[in-house]
Parts: structure tokens; C-alpha cells; sequence
């Protein structure tokens, strides 16, 4: 027997690891300077997360392997998802992006991004400093079985250098950073438009 299957519900998500220690170095220290001259930051979401849109002069190249990734993100729910596809025909794409520089101890809590398609984070310091766990929406109402399909929870371990990228609606925290270090990373939040 043959059976057609469909896919009710995709939500992979894209690695890759770009950029040189330098161009990593050069924009740790951008951050750590706008943070200095801008110690409050953005509106805080949690304590001991300083948070600043916008952050750095020149990150073009950060930007062509973002839509790169993007691109191929596209392509892959392209093939799954009908209706997305027919939604994407003629595509302009808005990317907002901002920096995040979480203090030892300090966790990021469960949340979705839920005004954009697709969202991001690229780790300039990361190793050690705490997962990036992604939930099945399903498991955050406790309302599945957990021997079902895809309910485990995906933890990712990141390091420098870390782009990654996935649908937006997928809930997602990073876990206490119990290193002695600071997690800095530079989230995006993708909007692709007819
Ligand atoms: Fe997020």
C-alpha cells in the first residue's frame, strides 16, 4: 500500500556558520560601546537582557548570508506549504534586527515573534551561555501526548558565529546563562511581503 502524505505542519529551522573571527570581534565591540553610551537600552521583555535595535553601521555582509538562508527557507516551505507559496509569488523583504546582550544568570522566556514570517539570531558570544530551546505550541498547552510526533522539546547549543533561522510562530526561550560571560547576539525579525 501507498498512502499520499501531506504536510499538515513544518517548522525546521536553518543553521549555518558564518563569519570570521574578526568581523565577530569587531562586532562584539561595536555592541559593547553602543551599550556603554546607551546603558538603558531599549523597553527591557526580561531582567539583565539590554536590548538595542539597530545597532551597528555596516553589517551587509551579515545581511547577505541572512537572506541566503532565507532564500533557502523559502524554497523548502515553498515545497510543503501551497498557500505560503501562492503568497510569496512577487516577494519584497523587511528585516528589522536588534542586539541583545544577556548578564550571567539572566534567561530569555518563552515567546513567539508573531508579527513576522521568519525570525533569526546570529551568536557573536555564545558558547556556554545558555540553549535555544524551541517548543511545539502544542506542548506550551500541555495538549499532547508526549509519544506523539515532534512534541520533544529542540534544544540547540550554539557558538560564534551561529545564524539560524525559523518560522516566527514557533515558541522559543534561551535557557539561564551560567557562564561567567555575556551572551551577545543580534536577533532579526523577517518580514516577507507579497
Ligand atoms: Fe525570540
Amino acid at each position: 500500500m501507498k498512502s499520499d502524505t501531506i504536510a499538515l505542519c513544518r517548522a525546521d529551522l536553518f543553521r549555518v556558520n558564518v563569519g570570521t573571527q574578526q568581523q565577530i570581534t569587531d562586532l562584539i565591540s561595536e555592541i559593547l560601546q553602543v551599550k556603554t553610551n546607551n546603558p538603558d537600552g531599549n523597553a527591557r521583555s526580561n531582567n539583565e537582557c539590554w536590548r538595542y535595535t539597530n545597532p551597528c553601521k555596516d553589517i551587509d555582509w551579515l545581511m547577505q548570508y541572512l537572506l541566503s538562508l532565507l532564500d533557502e527557507a523559502i524554497y523548502f516551505y515553498d515545497t510543503h506549504d501551497k498557500i505560503f507559496n501562492n503568497r510569496l509569488k512577487k516577494k519584497s523583504v523587511q528585516i528589522e534586527y536588534w542586539a541583545n546582550v544577556n548578564e550571567p544568570g539572566s534567561r530569555n522566556t518563552i515567546h513567539a515573534h508573531k508579527l513576522s514570517q521568519f525570525s533569526a539570531v546570529y551568536y557573536l558570544q555564545a558558547s556556554g551561555t545558555g540553549m535555544l530551546k524551541f517548543s511545539n505550541p502544542a506542548n506550551t498547552m500541555s495538549d499532547c501526548n508526549a509519544s506523539s510526533p515532534f512534541t520533544a522539546d529542540v534544544a540547540i547549543n550554539p557558538v560564534e558565529g551561529d545564524l539560524i533561522l525559523w518560522p516566527s510562530w514557533m515558541p522559543h526561550e534561551v535557557e539561564t546563562n551560567f557562564s561567567n560571560r555575556q551572551r551577545i547576539n543580534l536577533a532579526f525579525d523577517i518580514k516577507v511581503k507579497e
